[in-house]
């Protein structure tokens, strides 16, 4: 740092190695220049326009952008139908016949879904939900496991004109009573249960008791029969409650699609704060659809002709939303939708679907990756994945030596990996290298994509050209969100007020010398210590560094002498000692890392970290625990009894040393 300002974050750790696009990439890539860069910043609404007319209209727009800040119109005048554009217009260009769909449940059932055939569903399903009144400009619950189904619904709804509110199957019943009543939802889509490592849960049950004593604005339920008689109680409310295959087979197989306008509300999705009321990000038909369409197929080089694509995220979050619906659909492209854990029946279930169906392109989660990282490189070396073009990673930041890892043992060192940044407010991927294009650094998102504008700013709102900040976004992008539902105050003060003109939603970033983008987690987690500004997720970058660490979450805890002092919870990988020497060898190998300031105070070794349900850490509740407080409400975790076992260990370090 020169001058004595403290940055707003600041900059420890830094990452040498890069990796130019190679030579098989580029021979096939979509884009192999600066072209698609250069045209969007002469005009980038001009370049929206041109990818929203990739999209089949039934009234072309008249204006691209009407922008009154923070409220965003794009492409008005136009209509259009989602579910046309995901279905009927590559039936119609003779594409019935390509798979939209490989399914697979987690017992290893087996669902090959064609173009054709997704269109018949849908279409049954849309008029279903017409006979049972739902009606343009209403919304339906969908709470369900991740079966072929969910995605049904949501297209049906599309084609309707209602919105959708996918809940994520995990959640309890108040929560999904919360969103229904927030959304005041005319039906709910549910299922009896799913599949999850091997045991049958029952869902039904949890849609009932969010029915009771509230959510009056259900006035029916279908109900999916997944785990038939693996769950033979399933109760079924007379005059409210349809069998799926009773109220939905017996209907025609054409709908028309209703003519929708480009703002038209699509779908709500509730982010999940863990102490704050939900917010319902409401999300519009067609500029989301045009972003999610072109970045899923730039960010990903797809060719849909040949390409086997696999998100392995749940639908129930954006990412499933974004890029295993409409993003994939939209572009024709073939995907493989699978229900369960990367556990059952054995660890190398993913590997075996990756050669199953010679998936191409794979997307997802850091966790994930950390995860395989624990169990052992030896549970994919069984496997040919040699398919694999592509692979993509989103939801957290991704450690230099995470990314290194997936590249070498899951891509066999011929993969680019592109870390992608994006939120459920944004809708689509934002920053984000092209495969073809961009030399990659491990751990960098690298650059803001074609048309979007972002920038690091410091306290005052000030650009930053070097170092670490706060991540803003700088002009409206297509699949922004348009507000929180029923809240257009909150939406204004949540997002556009801490940087005027700015959008703001809590990310910490910097820039190196090269400007590359890398994230830094959330600025609430970034530590003080000495006055410091030290980000958590470098100093869990310089932790997974060490041969032997696979995953580590590292907290501030109020201390007396520094402000602050780094508690660094960490697990190592299988056949490794956690014990109170490696604990100091790997405070040792952080301050050499990255300097003596970022030593983490404590070490404490754990199997599993408390997560979100959608892999994210909780370092809230890390923190709470390194300060000995009350948990709290836990009702996200993934698994409560990490926190318990974490708690027993916290109390047995030593406070100070
Ligand atoms: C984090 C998921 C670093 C970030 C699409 C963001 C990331 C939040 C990345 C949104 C990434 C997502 N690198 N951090 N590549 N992708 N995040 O709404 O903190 O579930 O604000 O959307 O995840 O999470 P959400």
């Amino acid at each position: 740092m020169d001058g004595d300002e403290r940055a707003t974050i600041e900059d420890f750790f830094a990452e040498d190695r890069s990796f130019p696009p190679d030579d098989r990439i580029r021979e096939s890539a979509l884009l192999t220049d600066a072209s698609l860069y250069e045209e969007a910043e002469a005009d980038f609404e001009a370049f929206w326009a041109a990818q929203a007319r990739q999209l089949s209209w039934f009234e072309p727009f008249e204006t691209v952008l009407s922008w009154e800040l923070p409220f965003a119109r794009w492409f008005e005048g136009g209509r259009l139908n989602a579910s046309y554009n995901c279905l009927d217009r590559h039936v119609e260009a003779g594409l019935g016949d390509r798979v939209a769909y490989y399914f697979e449940g987690e017992p290893g059932d087996r669902r090959t879904i064609t173009y054709a055939e997704l269109l018949d569903e849908v279409s049954r399903c849309g008029n279903a939900l017409r006979s049972l009144g739902v009606e343009r400009g209403d919304r339906v619950a969908i709470y369900m496991p991740m079966i072929p189904e969910l995605a049904i619904a949501m297209l049906a709804c599309a084609r309707i004109g209602a919105a959708h509110s996918v809940v994520f199957g995990g959640f309890s019943s108040e929560a999904l009573r919360g969103r229904i009543e927030d959304a005041e939802a005319k039906v709910l889509i549910t299922a009896d249960g799913g599949w999850r490592r091997g045991q049958p849960v029952a869902l039904k049950p949890n849609a009932d008791a969010a029915l009771e004593g509230g959510g009056a604005s259900v006035a029916h339920v279908i109900v999916v029969r997944r785990l038939g008689e693996a769950a033979p109680d399933t109760a079924m409310k007379e005059g409210r409650d349809l069998w799926w295959h009773e109220v939905v087979a017996d209907q025609p197989a054409h709908c028309p699609p209703e003519a929708m306008e480009s703002e038209d509300l699509l779908y709500l999705l509730y982010t999940s704060g863990t102490t704050a009321r939900p917010k319902g990000i409401m999300h519009t038909t067609a500029g989301y659809l045009t972003q999610v369409a072109f970045t899923h197929r730039y960010v990903f080089d797809l060719h849909p002709e040949t390409d086997v694509y696999w998100c392995a995220a749940d639908i129930g979050w954006v990412t499933g939303h974004s890029y295993i619906v409409y993003g994939p659909l939209a572009n024709g492209a073939t995907s493989v939708l699978y229900e369960g854990t990367p556990d059952h029946p054995g660890r190398d279930r993913w590997w075996s679907i990756i050669e199953r169906y010679k998936v191409t392109i794979l997307y997802c989660a850091p966790t994930a990756i950390r995860t395989f990282m624990k169990w052992g490189s030896e549970h994919l070396e069984a496997h040919d994945l040699s398919s694999l073009r592509v692979l993509g990673s989103v939801g957290e930041p991704i450690n230099p030596e995470a990314w290194v890892w997936y590249r070498q043992h899951v891509g066999r060192d011929r993969c680019p990996v592109v870390d992608t940044w994006w939120q459920t407010e944004t809708g689509a991927i934002m920053i984000s290298p092209l495969p073809g294009v961009t030399t990659l650094k491990p751990g960098s998102a690298t650059f803001p994509l074609p048309g979007i504008g972002a920038e690091v700013v410091d306290d005052a709102g000030r650009p930053v050209s070097r170092g670490g900040g706060y991540l803003t976004l700088t002009r409206p992008w297509p699949a922004m969100l348009r507000g929180i539902y029923g809240d257009p105050e909150r939406y204004t003060e949540t997002y556009w007020s801490r940087f005027p003109g700015r959008y703001f939603a809590g990310d910490g970033a910097k820039l190196d010398d090269d400007g590359y983008f890398w994230l830094l987690g959330r600025v609430d987690d970034v530590m003080n210590v000495s006055g410091h500004r030290v980000s958590t997720t470098e100093v869990e970058s310089a932790l997974v560094d060490h041969p032997s660490v696979a995953e580590a979450a590292v907290v501030g805890a109020t201390d007396a002498t520094t402000g602050q002092a780094i508690i660094a919870y960490v697990t190592v990988k299988a056949g490794v000692a956690a014990d109170g020497a490696h604990g100091e060898e790997l405070r040792r190998h952080v301050a050499t890392r990255i300097g003596p300031i970022a030593r983490p105070r404590a070490i404490i070794f754990t199997e599993d970290l408390p997560k979100t349900r959608s892999g994210k850490i909780m370092r809230r509740l890390l923190r709470d625990v390194a300060e000995g407080r009350d948990l709290g409400d836990t009702t996200t975790l993934a698994d409560q009894s990490v926190v318990e076992e974490l708690r027993s260990r916290a109390a047995e370090q030593p406070a100070e040393e």
